[in-house]
């Protein structure tokens, strides 16, 4: 169920409104059977057993996060329930949402009619979403009483994952936890890749060898431009603010987020060293996205980036496979849009890669060369091999190696 009437009525015909691999194909297969779309809160609630909170919690402006979506479905299902229905929160909330949540179906519920709350946190990725869901790594069921865990057990049943039961509170602090660790591991990685860049260390050889110590992990070990995303920017700061409240200062993920948005800044720094001043210079922006396989462009490092150039006066003409009418809004015609990546670094004074899409890793380097004005190659997430950027005549920049 969704408010938003042309989203509700494509998805009916089977259209999807985002990019997301495999997603098409899951929902042809289901489409009309054992999955079909409404706009009415009545019919969605009537029909259910188990309802998901699936809808987003944008931040405030001082970074925690906005629940008026979560308050108003909540307060429609306690209304319309005409029996006992379990509430689920998947959406990302603040640790303890799950008690206002139970609250606010107490105050607004018919009389005799029970409710159960629980905490399922989501954590797939964008771009991955359909292999995270049907192979997720565990499954988190945060409930207070015997019948919600046992629906939630029955309704997860088919996925083979390890299963963790707790009650709501852990389960909030779960996925709190977990995103903001790995947005920790983010900029961690991107701090040293800093200092790898001023002693002339190799960060990419450095994370790998890090990562076969099963205590650090291999992944999310790739330095680049920064995290961005509707999620970890986002979480850590609600994070933070979840803290704050509760009298806890987590300097920590300050730290996390003020490296993030240092590396992000830095690209245009590191431009401005290498061909000098950016007014008047044409740059070509590879990728839009925050990261690959999606059309998101929610604080997308490249966003960031690309204000950063239009700021120093540049001229920017940008390429992405997927996401060029969502940055259109944003940019406007402030940026020009290549179709590929050889008509966006045609005549430009240095191209930087932010976003790691697969059709970017096989450029034809000689074309490349010819292609380009300049000469600098500023490599933002560490896909190309320097030596064989170098061997086409072009410099090679990239971050932390
Ligand atoms: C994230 C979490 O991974 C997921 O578990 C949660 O449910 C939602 O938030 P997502 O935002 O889709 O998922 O993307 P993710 O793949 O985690 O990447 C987030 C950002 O971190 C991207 O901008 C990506 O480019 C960046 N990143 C990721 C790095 O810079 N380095 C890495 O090593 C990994």
């Amino acid at each position: 169920m969704d408010i938003d009437v042309e989203k509700i009525n494509g998805l009916r015909q089977g259209i999807i409104p985002f990019h997301e691999p495999g997603l098409q194909q899951l929902v042809h297969a289901h489409n009309g059977q054992t999955l079909t779309f409404t706009t009415s809160m009545f019919d969605a609630v009537e029909w259910s057993d188990t309802i998901l909170i699936c809808v987003d919690t944008p931040p405030n402006q001082d970074g925690s996060a906005d629940l008026r979506a979560i308050e108003t479905i909540v307060r429609d299902i306690a209304t319309q329930a005409s029996s006992y229905r379990l509430v689920v929160s998947k959406s990302t909330v603040p640790v303890q949402t799950g008690q206002r949540i139970a609250d606010t179906l107490k105050r607004h519920g018919k009389p005799g009619i029970e409710f159960d709350v629980a905490s399922v946190p989501e954590f797939l990725r964008e771009g991955n979403a359909v292999e995270d869901t049907m192979r997720p790594h565990r499954i988190v069921l945060g409930a207070e009483t015997n019948r919600a865990i046992e629906q939630l057990r029955t309704l997860f049943q088919p996925f083979s994952a390890p299963v963790i039961v707790t009650d709501v509170t852990t389960a909030e602090m779960i996925k709190h936890a977990s995103n903001s660790f790995l947005a920790t591991k983010i900029s961690y990685i991107n701090a040293i890749a800093n200092i790898c860049e001023a002693v002339g260390a190799d960060v990419t050889v450095v994370a790998t060898a890090m990562g076969l110590d099963p205590r650090i992990g291999e992944h999310f070990l790739d330095a680049g431009v920064g995290y961005g995303g509707s999620c970890f920017p986002k979480d850590v700061s609600a994070f933070i603010h979840v803290a704050q409240d509760v009298g806890y200062d987590f300097d920590l993920l300050r730290s996390v987020q003020n490296i993030n948005a240092r590396q992000k800044h830095g690209v245009a720094v590191k431009l401005e060293q290498a061909i000098g001043q950016l007014r008047g210079k044409s740059i070509a922006l590879l990728g839009l996205a925050f990261k690959a396989d999606t059309d998101d462009i929610r604080e997308s490092p490249a966003i960031a980036i690309g204000e950063d150039l239009l700021n120093r006066g540049a001229l920017v003409r940008a390429y992405d496979p997927a996401s060029m009418e969502n940055a259109r809004r944003v940019f406007g015609d402030r940026v020009q849009f290549g179709r590929d990546v050889y008509e966006a670094i045609e005549g430009a004074d240095a191209m930087v890669a932010v976003t790691p899409w697969p059709e970017f890793d096989d450029l034809d380097w000689p074309t490349v060369h010819r292609l380009l004005k300049g000469s600098v190659v500023l490599d933002g997430r560490n896909i190309w091999n320097p030596a064989v950027v170098r061997a086409a005549g072009l410099t090679y920049l990239g971050v932390g190696r």
